[in-house]
C-alpha cells in the first residue's frame, strides 16, 4: 500500500488551480446512461480513484470509455447488463447514482446495496422511495436493489424529501427527466454539483426548472442526447487547499473557481482571522501569526460542508483557545479524533460535539486514514506536526484528491509517497 511522509513546518504558498469536482463528476457520468444516442465528451474530469472506479462499473454494463488529460467520452448506445455488482459498488457508495437512469432507461435494473462506511450506517431508503413515488416497484432480495417500472414508462410525481439528500436528489433527476409527466422535487438538494447535474440534463435536452432552489420541477421528455460538457471545480480540494496555508501561516490563491459557492468556508476563514480576498474566478488566502478559535456547525448547502469538516478540525488545533465543531449531517463523522490525538492534539467529543483545544504542538508519527476526508485532515496536521508524519491507508485520499501531494509540494510542503506492507 501507499503512504505519505510528511515532514512539517514548512509554509504553504504560491497559486494552484483547483481541479474538478468529483462529487459532481460521478453523477454526470451516470446520467450518460440515460440515452444511447451519441458520444459524451466530458471536460474538467478529475483523474481520481472514484472516477476510474465508476468508469469500470459502466465498462461491466456495457459502455465505451475512454479518459486521457481529464476529458472522459464515453457512450452507452450498446450497453449488455442493467445490473450493478457488489463488487463495484462496495468500493463506493456513489454507484447508487446508476439506479436512476438504468431504470428509467431499460424500466428495469439491479443494483447492490452499498453496505457500510466508515462513518455511520449511510442508508439508501430515499433513492429507493423517489423511484417507488415515480412508479417502481421495489424489492430487495439478496443485497441487491431489484427495481422494475410498472407500465412502460415512469410516471412523474410529487416527492417531498424529509431530509436533504444530495444524492437522492441527483438520483430523482435522472429518473424523472424521462418520466411521462411532470415531476416536482421539495426540499431538493440545493449543493453545486446538483445545480451542476441540473445544467448537464438541460444541455441533454431536459426541462428543469427552479435550479438553485429547493423545489425543483421536471417535465419529462420522450428523448436526450449526448452533449460535451465542463465539469465544475472542486469547492472541498479547494478549501483544503486553504486550510493548508491556514494551518502554516501561509499565503494561497486557487485559481478556477466560484468563490460564492465557498461563500461559508470563507466566512469560517475571516472567523478565524485570515485575509481573505475573492476575483472572479480565484479565492487568496493570508493567514494570521495565531489563529482564532472559530466553531463550525456542518449542514448542508450553503452551510458549512461536512466534507471540510475533518481539515477544519485539524487546523483549529492551532487555534489560541478552544473551538466546537458539530456535524448535523453524520453525527458519528469523528473518525480523525482518535489520530488526531495520537499526534498530540487535544481534542474530546460531548455528545455530538467535538471540542478542540488549542493550540496544541503536534508530534509526528505513523497515523491511519480511515476515510477520504480524515485522511485529509491528517496530512493538514502533518504540515505543522514537527518530525516525520507517516499517513498510511493513502487510498482513501487517492479516491477524492487529484495529484494532492504534487499540488502540495509545488507549494512548498514536504513530502512524499512510498510503499509499505500492513500485516494482516
Ligand atoms: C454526498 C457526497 C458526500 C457528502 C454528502 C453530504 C457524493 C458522491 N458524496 O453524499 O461527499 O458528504 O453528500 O453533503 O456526492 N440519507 C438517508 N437516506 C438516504 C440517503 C441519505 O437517510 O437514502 C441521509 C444520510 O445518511 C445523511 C443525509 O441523508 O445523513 C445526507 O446524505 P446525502 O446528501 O444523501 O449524502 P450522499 O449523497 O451519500
Amino acid at each position: 500500500m501507499d503512504k505519505l511522509l510528511i515532514r512539517g513546518g514548512n509554509r504553504i504558498s504560491g497559486t494552484v488551480a483547483a481541479s474538478g469536482s468529483k462529487n459532481s463528476a460521478l453523477p454526470v457520468i451516470a446520467a450518460t446512461l440515460l440515452t444511447p444516442d451519441g458520444t459524451f465528451t466530458l471536460n474538467r474530469i478529475p483523474d481520481l480513484q472514484d472516477v476510474r472506479t465508476f468508469s469500470a462499473l459502466l465498462e461491466y454494463l456495457g459502455a465505451k470509455v475512454s479518459f486521457e488529460n481529464n476529458v472522459l467520452r464515453v457512450s452507452t448506445d450498446q450497453l449488455k447488463s442493467i445490473e450493478a455488482p457488489y463488487e463495484l459498488v462496495k468500493k463506493m457508495r456513489a454507484s447508487i447514482y446508476v439506479l436512476g437512469p438504468l431504470l428509467s432507461r431499460f424500466g428495469h435494473t439491479r443494483v447492490s446495496l452499498p453496505g457500510g462506511c466508515a462513518f455511520g450506517p449511510r442508508p439508501v431508503d430515499l433513492h429507493i422511495m423517489v423511484m417507488e413515488k415515480l412508479g417502481a416497484d421495489i424489492t430487495i432480495e439478496k443485497g441487491f436493489i431489484d427495481a422494475k417500472v410498472k407500465g412502460s414508462r415512469l410516471r412523474g410525481a410529487r416527492i417531498d424529501f424529509p431530509i436533504s439528500s444530495v444524492g437522492a436528489t441527483g438520483n430523482a433527476l435522472m429518473a424523472a427527466v424521462t418520466a411521462s409527466g411532470t415531476t416536482i422535487l421539495g426540499n431538493a438538494a440545493l449543493e453545486p454539483e446538483i445545480e451542476c447535474l441540473c445544467h448537464f440534463l438541460q444541455k441533454m435536452g431536459a426541462s428543469i426548472e427552479g435550479i438553485g432552489t429547493t423545489t425543483l420541477v421536471i417535465e419529462g421528455v420522450e428523448r436526450l442526447r449526448a452533449v460535451t460538457f465542463d465539469n465544475i471545480f472542486d469547492r472541498i480540494e479547494a478549501g483544503t487547499l486553504l486550510s493548508a496555508a491556514a494551518i502554516t501561516k501561509g499565503e494561497i490563491t486557487v485559481t478556477g473557481v466560484i468563490p460564492l459557492q465557498l461563500e461559508s468556508v470563507i466566512d469560517a476563514f475571516r472567523r478565524a482571522g485570515c485575509t481573505v480576498t475573492t476575483g472572479p474566478d480565484s479565492i487568496s488566502l493570508s493567514a494570521p501569526e495565531k489563529l482564532l478559535p472559530t466553531d463550525i456547525t456542518a449542514n448542508p448547502y450553503p452551510a458549512f460542508p461536512t466534507d471540510m469538516q475533518a481539515q477544519w478540525m485539524a487546523m483549529m488545533t492551532q487555534a489560541e483557545g478552544t473551538s466546537t465543531i458539530i456535524d448535523k449531517i453524520y453525527h458519528e463523522r469523528f473518525n480523525h479524533i482518535p489520530e488526531l490525538n495520537r499526534l498530540g492534539a487535544r481534542i474530546e467529543i460531548r455528545e455530538n460535539q467535538a471540542i478542540v483545544h488549542g493550540p496544541q504542538e503536534l508530534t509526528g508519527t505513523k497515523v491511519m486514514s480511515t476515510d477520504l476526508r480524515a485522511s485529509a485532515c491528517l496530512v493538514l496536521a502533518g504540515l505543522v506536526a514537527t518530525d516525520t508524519t507517516e499517513v498510511l491507508r493513502v487510498y482513501h485520499l487517492d479516491r477524492g484528491y487529484e495529484k494532492i501531494e504534487k499540488k502540495l509540494t509545488s507549494l512548498g510542503a514536504d513530502i512524499e509517497r512510498d510503499r509499505y506492507q500492513e500485516f494482516s
